[in-house]
């Protein structure tokens, strides 16, 4: 397929096929843990769209989902530390179990949030699950219940993950060049 921008593109950290095969993995993960518990898929927004649509797929459970619009980074590659909700929840979630979904967890800030707000909302249980995660960068103390990859500390974009908004159509995990940065 022509891309316009693969030549943006240093390298790729995980591939097309990878994504594949270890979403299908954590699928059947989460089917074993929620057979007959109806639990809700709770994709956090922007970055979590790809990644929660394979996911839920991947994952052949009587399942509901709903999605919540955080943003803590403002067009940097670093978390402000601040979080704020672009969206809400369009529903009651009191007494549901969650699975709170994910593209990468990073300082924690975002997951230490959302972990607290939906406690504090009713909900009978929560399980995280990211589809990388950063251990290097974090600042908050909080795991991951199931991740897809572990990665070095390097900003990466693809799979619904963005640089200033750009690149989540990118269909692999990819590091940008240099100076992609500098000339924006
Ligand atoms: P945290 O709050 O620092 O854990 O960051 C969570 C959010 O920051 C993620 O949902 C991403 O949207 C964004 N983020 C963190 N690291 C990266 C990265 O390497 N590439 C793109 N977005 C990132
Ligand atoms: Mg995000």
């Amino acid at each position: 397929m022509r891309s316009e921008m693969e030549k943006d593109i240093l390298k790729v950290l995980v591939t097309e096929e990878e994504l594949k095969q270890r979403v299908t993995e954590m699928g059947a993960e989460l089917y074993e843990k929620f057979e007959g518990k109806n639990p809700l898929f709770l994709g956090v927004l922007k970055g979590s769209f790809v990644f929660v649509a394979d996911l839920m797929r991947a994952c052949q459970l009587k399942s509901n989902i709903e999605f919540i619009a955080v943003s803590s980074y403002e067009n940097a590659t670093e978390s402000s530390g601040r979080v704020r909700i672009n969206y809400d929840l369009q529903q009651d979630i009191t007494g549901r179990h969650l699975v709170i979904v994910e593209d990468i967890l990073d300082s924690g800030n975002t997951l230490a949030f959302l972990k607290q707000y939906f406690l504090a909302k009713g909900a009978a249980s929560i399980t995280i699950v990211t589809l990388l995660d950063k251990p290097a960068r974090r600042e908050k103390a909080v795991t991951a219940d199931l991740a897809g990859f572990t990665i070095p500390d390097e900003f990466v974009v693809g799979y619904g993950l963005d640089y200033a908004q750009r690149y989540r159509n990118v269909p692999y995990i990819g590091v940008l060049k240099p100076e992609v940065y500098s000339n924006h």
